[in-house]
């Protein structure tokens, strides 16, 4: 947890923000989630924007501010001498509160009645939108019927804009990330399952910090985006795409993806491909500032990227307008990048648009640029990832193809050749500076062909 002052400084810029509206905000902390029955819970994980303004990471508090008064209350419950049995003893809910610079508390049940009051009184009730079913469930029964965009916007302008504070976690969990993914790298070898590299890589990060930030992506079908199956063996001649990220202790991500030969040396084909996902990737990097859109960043990758595959014969015709075209989307069906903070993909759970898309900004329906989840002009302090790949995947191949989706951009013909190379990905977490950007972490994974090559004939020596 931050120092109280933190938090107090934070909720008084939320209500900064907010000053034209009216009513009460009311914030829901998460609960615990049975994983079969009541007392085997999942592992507890609080919400995002509750850890934000209050970083009271216990379940079951919620918070109302009082938007007109400026009176702050938190809700929840002292435990009884059966918790005590079962948890030990437990700070008080007084002394909790007073922790983060908030001196009114009150019995959870009380939030129905404060909520109730303010219904009655016609006043305006702000929440965001719920991430959990416990809140969805919470809120209808509040009587809250939508969320509050007024709201929304006013903590996406704070949480887009990293604190220095928070910038130090987000660098203690990307070098925390960049640990676990040496440790990948240094478990491949033919024969092995992939599980047993998830399990050595994720015990890095249960050992250091939280756990994992999103479900590990170790596979040798990285075609496949979120495959979460690992019970493959490292076959000879594969390509191994890790992508896994590290949650730090007061719940910052990293996220890094890197593509192994499972060999030790790249194909002539996985090297060509993959030395143009790599200038794509230092592309991306050299055109990361502020007052870019990121937008314009996938854009100029899209360029990049269809200018080395027509170098590769794939496809044919002006980059730039078969970038316009929308057909890097064929090869590369997803967004360069997203927010990272508090969430992996952070603050997504408030709304895509609204996170990621300036007002004047709308959302592309092109395969690719569509799933852009971070357009946004660039300004000091965003944190955002930065992963083009290039993948082969039949049935969407064979799909363009029937339905003459490329106005004859592609050559279909070569393609077929690549029907089963895989994907290959490459991804580093940069912060945007005043004068540029810079990659989150300690020093950077091994990127380039000949960086990954020599680190893993120097990790053989080692063994
Ligand atoms: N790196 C996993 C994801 O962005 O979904």
């Amino acid at each position: 947890m931050f120092p109280k002052e933190t938090y107090i400084r934070r909720r008084a810029a939320l209500r900064e923000k907010l000053k034209g509206e009216k009513g009460i905000v009311v914030f829901l902390g998460n609960v615990e989630a049975p994983a079969q029955y009541r007392d085997n819970c999942y592992k507890f994980r609080q919400d995002s924007c509750w850890l934000y303004y209050f970083g009271i990471d216990e379940p079951r508090w919620a918070a109302v501010l009082d938007l007109e008064s400026g009176r702050e209350t938190l809700y929840a419950d002292d435990v009884s001498i059966s918790d005590i049995i079962w948890m030990g003893p437990q700070p008080s809910v007084r002394s909790v509160a007073e922790s983060v610079g908030v001196a009114q508390s009150e019995p959870y049940c009380k939030l129905d009645w404060a909520v109730s009051q303010a219904l009655v009184q016609r006043r305006p009730v702000h929440t965001v939108p719920a991430s959990r079913y416990y809140q969805t469930l919470k809120l209808q029964s509040l009587g809250i019927e939508k969320p509050s965009e007024a709201l929304v916007r006013a903590i996406v302008s704070m949480r887009l804009v990293k604190e220095p504070e928070e910038i130090e976690l987000l660098d203690a969990a990307a070098r925390l990330g960049q640990k676990m993914h040496t440790v990948a790298r240094r478990g491949i070898r033919l024969g092995r399952r992939e599980q047993e590299i998830v399990g050595e890589m994720e015990g890095v990060t249960l050992s250091e910090g939280w756990g994992v930030s999103f479900a590990t992506i170790l596979t040798q079908h990285g075609e496949i985006f979120h495959n979460h199956g690992h019970g493959g063996l490292l076959e000879p001649g594969r390509l191994l795409v890790v992508d896994a990220g590290a949650e730090s202790n007061e719940h910052y991500a990293s996220d890094f993806t890197r593509t192994y030969p499972t060999s030790g040396r790249y194909t002539p084909r996985q090297r060509a491909v993959y030395q143009l996902v790599y200038d794509c990737h230092e592309l991306a990097f050299s055109l990361t500032r502020p007052g870019t859109a990121y937008r314009d960043v996938h854009l100029a990758v899209a360029e990049r990227m269809l200018l080395g595959l027509k170098d590769l014969g794939l496809v044919q015709g002006d980059p730039a307008e078969l970038a316009a075209a929308g057909i890097a989307g064929l090869f590369m069906p997803h967004g360069l990048g997203h927010n990272m903070g508090l969430d992996v993909h952070d603050m997504e759970d408030l709304g895509e648009d609204l996170v990621g898309y300036d007002p004047d900004q709308t959302r592309s329906p092109q395969l690719g640029l569509g799933s852009l989840r971070m357009a946004r002009r660039l300004v000091p302090g965003n944190v955002i990832t930065d992963e083009p790949g290039i993948y082969f995947i039949p049935a969407l191949i064979e799909q363009w193809k029937v339905e003459g989706k490329d106005k004859g951009c592609v050559n279909y013909g070569k393609l077929a050749e690549y029907y089963d190379f895989g994907g290959i990905r490459l991804e580093d977490d940069v912060l945007v500076t005043p004068d540029g950007a810079r990659r989150l972490g300690g020093e950077r994974l091994p990127a380039s062909p000949d960086e990954v090559e020599a680190a893993m004939a120097a990790d053989k020596e080692n063994k």
